[in-house]
């Protein structure tokens, strides 16, 4: 199959089942917005979950807030975003579409063929006014990065929650930027969500960590099922860099809709670019004091930054299989990616006893885990279903079950089954899905 193919594939399964639909589409869709439906909002969220876990909670000295998105505009003077967050544009004169300068191999518009216009310098921040009088209002932006709701929370946070370098703040949350040419389904989008972190330290140790960052957060992909085959380091050539960057190394992952590999996170060493310029525009010291040499510094911050979507994505590519042999198509998540965990289906639905059992079955398993109850179509169709989102179990009860209170048990990649005990299900589940 080819990658394209695959890719429409990958997409029109993502709308069909309730992953990902075009924002606003009953009006036409807005280009570079989407909606995420109810299996898209698990997976997100397990997402968030395994980043949580490993960049936050195992680690001591990191903490997570939650700052708001629209800020105090000499945030993004400060910040840089202002004047340096620029991309280049190159109109075509003839059917005025625009492109992304950075994207395009030649000068040429891709559809009409002709010559290009000069670059012109384009700020993809979008404008927000705050106030209701239209003369007081304040002019500001929706946060391209979640990062400054960090920085400017420095001082809040080592002194509700003193900390020793090194030392991180995380977050989660969107940004916005209002992309020259977004496309490719969700690689580029105009609302995404980041998941970011800033990690603080001693100056002479930012190499060290960013090192350290840079592996971690490698293994991070590995650690989803992601083969490593498929994912690469990147290092930014200085030219390149962002505004706020000393060093820059970029995970991507190859992606089928260019068969190429593409950027789904940043690793950056910041310096002390960002500490300093808040402390200069709010005349606040944003220093630390280090105990041990008694001295005041701005310490450098080492940056893993990655969006959501682009890993959704990635997910939904790397798990994408179309299983030949047994004619059916397959997320194969591992369990805990898996929007849902398990489905009960009672092996008939006319038969009462047997959906009372499957209910009851359901009921209890739904304290646990995220599962799902199916009496519709016959049991192929059902299987067939959950196999086409992910769900790596399928309980059903069937007539033996009434007389011994087993049940059958599926496993969705290999389909085998297995008859365990409904008082044993809940252990069973949980040991697999860890
Ligand atoms: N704070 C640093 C920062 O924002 P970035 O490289 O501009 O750095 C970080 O963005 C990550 O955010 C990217 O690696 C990508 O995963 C995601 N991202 C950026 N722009 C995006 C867009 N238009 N659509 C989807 N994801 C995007």
């Amino acid at each position: 199959m080819k990658d394209e193919e695959k890719f429409q594939k990958i997409i029109s399964l993502a709308k069909r089942r309730g992953f990902v639909w075009p924002s606003s589409e009953i009006y036409g869709g807005l280009s570079g917005f989407y909606d995420f439906g109810p299996l898209g909002v698990l997976l997100k969220e397990n997402i968030k979950n395994e980043w949580k876990k490993v960049v936050v909670f195992q680690k001591e000295e990191i903490v997570l807030i939650d700052s708001s998105i629209i800020l105090n505009p000499k945030v993004w003077q400060a910040s840089g975003h202002q004047e340096e967050f620029i991309d280049l544009l190159s109109e075509c004169p003839k059917c005025k579409r625009r492109f992304k300068t950075d994207d395009l191999e030649e000068n040429l518009c891709p559809y009409c063929k002709v010559e290009l216009l000069p670059p012109k310098k384009f700020n993809p921040m979008f404008k927000t006014f705050v106030g209701s009088s239209e003369k007081t209002a304040i002019e500001t932006f929706l946060r391209p990065e979640t990062a400054q709701g960090i920085f400017i929370n420095f001082k809040n946070v080592i002194e509700s929650f003193p900390k020793k370098l090194p030392f991180g703040i995380a977050q989660i949350g969107k940004a916005f930027r209002n992309e020259i040419s977004p496309g490719n389904f969700l690689f580029r989008i105009r609302e995404f969500e980041q998941m970011e972190l800033e990690y603080f330290v001693k100056p002479e140790e930012a190499e060290k960590y960013h090192q350290f960052w840079i592996e971690e957060r490698f293994k991070w992909y590995q650690n989803l099922g992601i083969s490593k085959n498929h994912l690469k380091l990147y290092q930014v050539p200085k030219k390149d860099l962002a505004h706020y960057s000393k060093a820059t190394t970029e995970i991507h992952y190859l992606f089928p809709f260019s068969g190429k590999f593409e950027e789904i996170e940043g690793i950056a060493n910041r310096g002390d670019y960002d500490l300093k310029t808040h402390s200069q525009f709010s005349g606040i010291d944003l220093t630390y004091f280090d105990p041990f040499s008694q001295k005041r510094f701005f310490p450098y911050v080492i940056e893993p930054s990655l969006g959501i979507e682009r890993v959704f994505l990635a997910l939904l590519c790397e798990f994408y299989w179309e299983d030949k042999e047994r004619e059916r198509v397959v997320l194969k998540f591992p369990p805990k990616l898996a929007p849902i965990k398990v489905a009960v289906f009672p092996l008939l639905s006319n038969k009462p006893q047997l959906v009372s059992l499957a209910k009851e079955i359901y009921q209890n398993l739904k304290k646990e885990f995220i599962c799902a109850f199916d009496d519709s179509g016959n049991i192929g169709k059902r299987y067939y279903r959950q196999d086409e989102i992910g769900t790596p179990f399928c309980i059903t009860v069937d007539f033996q079950s009434l007389e011994d209170e087993t049940v059958t048990l599926r496993d969705r990649d290999s389909t085998s089954q297995i008859r365990i005990h409904k008082k044993e299900i809940i252990e069973f589940l949980k040991e697999k899905l860890k």
